[in-house]
C-alpha cells in the first residue's frame, strides 16, 4: 500500500439505497509508460474497468471483513491497460455492506448498513522518463447511477439494459477512516467453474425450471433477446418440493431473484455483484424460446487450492464425500458461512469450529482462516467474549455461547496442526487468553454457568425436533468446552515459551468439578447421559475413565441404533467410538442410510450437506421453513473421520504440518477398499487399504521430508519416505 491513504473517499452526492454507483474519470498519458499500479478499495463491492476492460479477476472485492475495523486494499498491476487516452470506471454495489436485513433476527437493527457505497483508489503511473503521476479518487471524479438499478445480497438485482444516467454528478468527498486499510490478507474470490444446464423441466404448476444437477453457490450467466422494455426474471431455489414444484420457502425473506430488462438486442449477461445458493432456476417472462444452453451456472468461492481426495468402494459414501466438498465450496466465499442461500449467509463461529478440520483436509485453507481469525480478533469484545458471527453484524454482547465462541481456540489450533503455522498461535494467543479469562468470570465452582448457550444445536435428544438446543445439559457442554479450550491455550502457551501454570490450575479445577458433577463410576451420570455428553467427555479427555465412558457411548448408540447428536456432538462421536475399540459401531453410523444418518440425505438425492438430519423427509414434508438450509456444511465434519480414521491420515501435534504423519486406517468388512490423498506442505501423502482373498493390503506414501508411523491391528510400523506396502 503506497498511495491510497492520500486519496479521498468519494460517493454520489445523493443517497441511493441498494443501488450500484459507477464512478469514472478520464485521463491522458503524455509519454511512454513504464508501469501502472492501481490500489483500490470500496465501501461495498467493486468492479473496476480501464478502457472498458475488467481489472483483475477478483470478484466481490474487497471481500468481507469487519468493515469498521479492517478494510482490504487490492493492488493491481495495470501496466498493459494504459493507453494515451484513458477512461477508468468503477462500479460499486452494496454487497455485504447492505446485508442489514437478516430479517428474522431481533438484532436486525444492528446490521452495519452503510447504505451508500463509496470508492477510494489511487492509480500510479510511472513513465519511462522516470516521472510519476498519481490519479487519486476525489471530487474530480464523476458519479452516476448504473444500469444495475437494484442490488441486494439477499434479494438479487434488477438490471435495466436500456438505462443510462445522462446526468452524472461530480463525486462528493467525505471523511472515512483510512487507518482501517490493510493489504488483502485472504484469498481472492473468483469464478471457479461453469456448470451447464442439465435438464429443462415444466413443473406440475406449469413453471419453467432449469436443473443444474448440483446445489451450488454463484450466479447464472444467460443469453436473452427480448423486446425493448420486456422484463425477464430468474428465481433461484435449492430444491423442488415433493410434488416437483419450484420451492423457495426456505429462503425466508431473501427473494434471490435476478430481474433483467431487455433492450431488443440479443445480450449475454452475468451479474457482477450478487450470488445465490441454488440448484434450480425458474424462468419467468421469457418470450423467446428457452434453450438450456443459454443458461450457465458459474460457481464462485475463495481461491483455495484443493488438497484432499477420498474414495472408497461404496458409491454412497463417495457421494457423501462429494456433498461435503460442495458444502465447503458453497460456503467458503471469503467468510466461512452457515449457508449461502437464505437471508442469513453469516460467518457463524460454531459452524466454522465444527468444520475447520475437514475443511483443512479438503482445501488449503490457511490463508482463508488467517483472514477470518483476524476479523474474529478484531471483533472480540472488551469482555473477552466472541460474537456469534464474524464479521460481527449483530453487535457486541457480554455473553457468548460455548462451542461457538471456541472457534477462537479451535480454529487457530487446527491451522497450526495442518500447516505448522506458529504465527497464527502467536497472533491468536492474547485473544485465547481473553476468552479464557472471560469464562473464568462465569465459573461457579469450576462449572461454566450462564443463562444462555446454543447447546447441542439441532440434536435429536429434545422432546420434539423443533427443540433445537435442548438435549444435552448446556453447562456440561460449556464446561467440557472450557476444559478443551484451556487445553489448547495451555499447549499454545508452552509452545511459545510462556508459563501456563495459572491456566492449568483453572483447567484442573473445572476438570474436577466436571467429574464431581457429571460423572459416576467412570460413566456420565444417568441424568446427564446423552451421546453428545459421552462423546465430549471421551474426546476432550475429561472423563475419569475413558474406556468406561466410551463403552457407555457405544451402548447408547447401539441401543437406539442411530446418531442423535447435533452440532456439538457430531464432530466427535465417531472418533470417540473408533478410538476406543468401537470401530464397527462408528462404521454402522457412517453406513446407515435410514433417517437419521449422513447417508439418508444421499439416499434422498442431496448434492450438498443439509442443515438438519431430516431437512427433507420420506413422506415429502420438510423441516419447518423457519430454518431449513440444503447447503449447511456443519454435519460435513464427518469428512475428518473419513480422512483421519477410515483412510487414516493424521497430523501429529508434536510435529505438525505433516512433518510427522500418523497413519491409523480402520477397516470394515462392508468396504473393499478406501483411499485418500492429501497434498501437504511437505508433499503428497497417500493412504490406501484394500481387502482381497481374506487379506488386507495397506499402501502408504510418505513425502521425502516427512517421517511417518502406521498403526495397524495393534502393531506399529515405522515407515520410510516413498511408497510402503504392508499386508496383514
Ligand atoms: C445458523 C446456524 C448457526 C445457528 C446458531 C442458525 O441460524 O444457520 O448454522 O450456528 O443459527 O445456533
Amino acid at each position: 500500500m503506497k498511495n491510497i491513504k492520500n486519496a479521498k473517499w468519494i460517493r454520489h452526492p445523493e443517497v441511493y439505497v441498494d443501488q450500484v454507483i459507477e464512478f469514472s474519470k478520464s485521463f491522458v498519458t503524455d509519454s511512454e509508460v513504464e508501469s501502472a499500479t492501481l490500489e483500490i478499495t470500496s465501501l461495498g463491492v467493486y468492479e473496476a474497468k480501464i478502457n472498458g476492460k475488467r481489472v483483475g479477476d477478483y470478484i466481490f472485492a474487497p471481500g468481507w471483513t469487519s468493515y469498521n475495523k479492517r478494510l482490504q486494499v487490492e493492488t493491481y498491476d495495470v501496466t498493459g491497460m494504459i493507453k494515451a487516452n484513458n477512461h477508468i470506471t468503477v462500479g460499486v454495489a452494496p454487497g455485504w455492506r447492505g446485508n442489514y436485513m437478516a430479517a428474522p433476527f431481533h438484532y436486525a437493527g444492528n446490521f452495519i448498513g452503510a447504505k451508500e457505497v463509496a470508492l477510494l483508489c489511487a492509480l500510479e503511473i510511472v513513465y519511462k522518463s522516470g516521472e510519476t503521476q498519481v490519479i487519486f479518487s476525489g471530487k474530480d471524479w464523476r458519479a452516476r447511477q448504473s444500469k444495475v438499478r437494484y442490488s441486494n445480497i439477499y434479494n438479487g438485482y434488477i438490471y435495466d439494459s436500456d438505462y443510462f444516467d445522462r446526468k452524472p454528478k461530480a463525486a462528493t468527498e467525505f471523511p472515512h477512516p483510512t487507518e482501517i486499510l490493510i493489504d488483502r490478507v485472504g484469498e481472492k474470490i473468483v469464478e471457479v467453474e461453469r456448470v451447464g444446464a442439465k435438464k429443462l423441466i415444466i413443473t406440475p404448476k406449469g413453471e419453467t425450471v432449469i436443473d443444474f444437477g448440483q446445489n451450488l453457490t454463484g450466479y447464472v450467466e444467460f443469453t436473452v433477446k427480448g423486446e425493448a422494455g420486456e422484463t425477464v426474471k430468474i428465481r433461484h431455489a435449492e430444491v423442488l418440493d415433493a410434488q416437483g414444484n419450484f420451492y423457495t420457502d426456505n429462503l425466508r425473506d431473501a427473494k434471490a431473484e435476478a430481474v433483467f430488462i431487455c433492450n431488443g438486442r440479443k445480450q449475454k449477461y452475468k451479474p457482477p455483484y450478487n450470488f445465490y445458493g441454488f440448484r434450480y432456476i425458474c424462468l419467468e417472462g421469457f418470450s423467446d424460446e428457452i434453450k438450456p444452453e443459454n443458461f450457465t451456472a458459474i460457481v464462485v468461492h475463495s481461491e483455495m487450492k484443493r488438497t484432499g481426495h477420498f474414495e472408497c468402494s461404496d458409491e454412497r459414501i463417495n457421494k457423501l464425500f462429494s456433498n461435503i466438498v460442495w458444502g465447503q465450496r458453497g460456503n467458503f466465499l471469503d467468510v466461512p458461512t452457515d449457508c449461502p442461500q437464505r437471508d442469513e449467509r453469516l460467518g457463524w463461529t460454531g459452524d466454522a469450529q465444527v468444520f475447520v478440520k475437514t475443511a483443512a483436509y479438503n482445501y488449503d485453507v490457511e490463508r482463508f482462516f488467517i483472514k477470518w481469525l483476524g476479523d474474529l480478533r478484531a471483533d472480540q469484545t472488551v469482555w473477552g467474549t466472541i460474537p456469534h458471527v464474524i464479521p460481527d453484524v449483530f453487535g457486541v454482547d457480554d455473553e457468548c455461547s460455548s462451542a461457538w465462541a471456541d472457534a477462537a481456540t479451535v480454529c487457530p489450533w487446527q491451522i497450526y496442526l495442518s500447516y505448522a503455522n506458529e504465527q497464527i498461535l502467536k497472533d491468536s494467543l492474547d485473544s485465547m487468553k481473553e476468552y479464557i479469562e472471560y469464562i473464568k468470570t462465569r465459573l461457579v465452582d469450576g462449572i461454566w454457568v450462564q443463562h444462555w448457550h446454543f447447546g447441542d444445536w439441532l440434536n435429536l435428544d429434545g422432546s420434539s425436533d423443533q427443540d433445537c438446543s435442548k438435549g444435552t445439559d448446556k453447562q456440561l457442554i460449556a464446561t467440557a468446552f472450557f476444559i478443551y479450550s484451556s487445553e489448547i491455550l495451555i499447549k499454545s502457551m508452552k509452545l511459545l515459551g510462556e508459563d501456563a501454570s495459572e491456566v492449568e490450575a483453572l483447567r484442573n479445577g473445572s476438570l474436577e468439578a466436571f467429574r464431581r458433577r457429571y460423572m459416576k463410576e467412570g460413566r456420565i451420570a444417568p441424568e446427564y447421559a446423552t451421546q453428545t455428553a459421552c462423546a465430549l467427555a471421551v474426546r476432550f479427555g475429561v472423563s475419569d475413565d475413558i474406556a468406561e465412558t466410551a463403552a457407555q457411548l457405544n451402548e447408547l448408540v447401539t441401543e437406539c441404533g442411530h446418531i442423535k447428536t447435533g452440532f456439538v456432538g457430531t464432530p466427535y462421536i465417531l472418533h470417540a467410538l473408533s478410538d476406543n475399540g468401537y470401530v464397527k459401531t462408528a462404521y454402522d453410523l457412517v453406513l446407515r442410510e435410514e433417517y437419521p444418518s449422513w447417508l439418508f440425505s444421499v439416499k434422498m438425492g442431496a448434492t450438498t450437506i443439509w442443515e438438519h438430519w431430516d431437512s427433507f423427509r420420506e413422506d415429502g414434508s420438510m423441516w419447518s421453513t423457519s430454518m431449513n438450509s440444503f447447503n449447511h456444511y456443519a454435519y460435513g465434519c464427518v469428512g475428518d473421520w473419513l480422512y483421519g480414521d477410515a483412510a487414516g491420515i493424521n497430523a501429529d501435534e508434536s510435529n505438525p504440518g505433516y512433518a510427522n504423519i500418523i497413519f491409523r486406517p480402520l477397516t470394515d468388512e462392508r468396504l473393499d477398499y478406501v483411499k485418500a490423498s492429501l497434498e501437504t506442505r511437505k508433499g503428497l501423502v497417500k493412504s490406501e487399504w484394500k481387502r482381497e482373498n481374506g487379506k488386507t493390503t495397506y499402501t502408504f506414501v510418505v513425502p521425502e521430508e516427512s517421517t511417518a508411523t502406521a498403526y495397524i491391528g495393534g502393531k506399529e510400523y515405522v515407515l520410510k519416505s516413498g511408497t510402503n506396502e504392508i499386508t496383514e
